[in-house]
């Protein structure tokens, strides 16, 4: 039996990407996927690719694409109620959804104000409405897996990415106060702050090699982290394993940010 058998799992932005791998990780390990994602067709692909590869193994979950915009209340219960009216619960909700790609490094001086909004919009106040549209149903059966996806640049406070640092500072702040009014009713919320993962969102931000190496130094390993170096890690805090480990910010970035 696969570790992920009869559980539906939620993950937001996984249309490319991080995102992308923890479905499709997900669904491998047997849970069916919600593509919740705000390109309809990038999600559209993302839910064939695994429907196909589940139908070739004959092991993995089923997959929907749910058209989701999760700075919109309206479109996050719409997107819960696709899960439960497709798959008949949520179990895992994983909130991976940010503004990060097209992203430009600029003095904390120059950052337009519209975009400034629109990185909180998504990457914070999106994971409040997500989370808040899930929670019901995970309350009723007094069980659930919420994980926050934050960022090492939470920790290291790197220049030039004022609106994105702010943002994922408050991601790990959320998760510390949301697993403490969730953990009431038995639903455990966790975060995950993966380090510089070589996604093409990555390589858009640093399209200088020399820079990415540069970042690459910091870390302990001098190795490129890729999503499948941080997909283990969401596996676990999604899976009944990590039952125990509640409120915390889990780093995965090769020994980048040290508590
Ligand atoms: N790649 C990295 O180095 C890295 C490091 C640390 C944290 N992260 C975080 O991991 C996550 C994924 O990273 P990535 O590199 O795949 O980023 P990405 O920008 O490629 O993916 C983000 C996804 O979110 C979607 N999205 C944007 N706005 C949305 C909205 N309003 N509603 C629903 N979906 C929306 C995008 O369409 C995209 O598919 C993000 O939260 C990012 O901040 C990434």
């Amino acid at each position: 039996m696969a570790r992920f058998d009869g559980k539906v799992a939620i993950v937001t932005g996984a249309g490319q990407g991080l995102g992308r791998a923890y479905a499709e990780a997900l669904a491998a390990e047997g849970a069916s996927v919600v593509i919740a994602e705000i390109n309809e067709g990038s999600a559209k692909d993302v839910a064939e690719a695994i429907t196909l590869s589940s139908g070739e193994t004959g092991a993995g979950g089923a997959a929907l694409a749910v058209r989701t915009d999760v700075t919109d209340p309206d479109s996050c219960t719409d997107m819960v109620r696709a899960a439960v009216d497709r798959f008949g619960t949520v179990d895992i909700l994983v909130n991976n959804a940010a503004i990060y790609d097209g992203l430009h490094m600029e003095a904390f001086e120059d950052f337009d104000i519209a975009e400034w909004d629109r990185v909180m919009a998504v990457n914070v106040k999106g994971t409040w409405l997500a989370t808040r549209a899930v929670s019901p149903v995970m309350k009723e059966k007094a069980y659930g897996k919420i994980v926050n996806v934050s960022s090492t640049v939470a920790y290291i406070g790197p220049p030039l990415l004022l609106h994105y640092v702010a943002s994922k500072g408050a991601v790990v702040a959320m998760t510390r106060a949301l697993a403490k009014e969730l953990g009431d009713y038995g639903i455990r919320v966790t975060g995950l702050a993966p380090g510089m993962t070589f996604t093409d969102a990555t390589k858009n931000l640093l399209p200088d090699p020399i820079m990415g190496d540069m970042f690459m130094e910091m870390q302990c390993l001098k190795e490129k982290l890729q999503p499948e170096h941080v997909v283990p890690a969401l596996l676990f805090l999604c899976s009944s394993e990590s039952d125990f480990v509640v409120g915390q910010n889990w780093v995965v970035d090769g020994g980048m940010a040290l508590q």
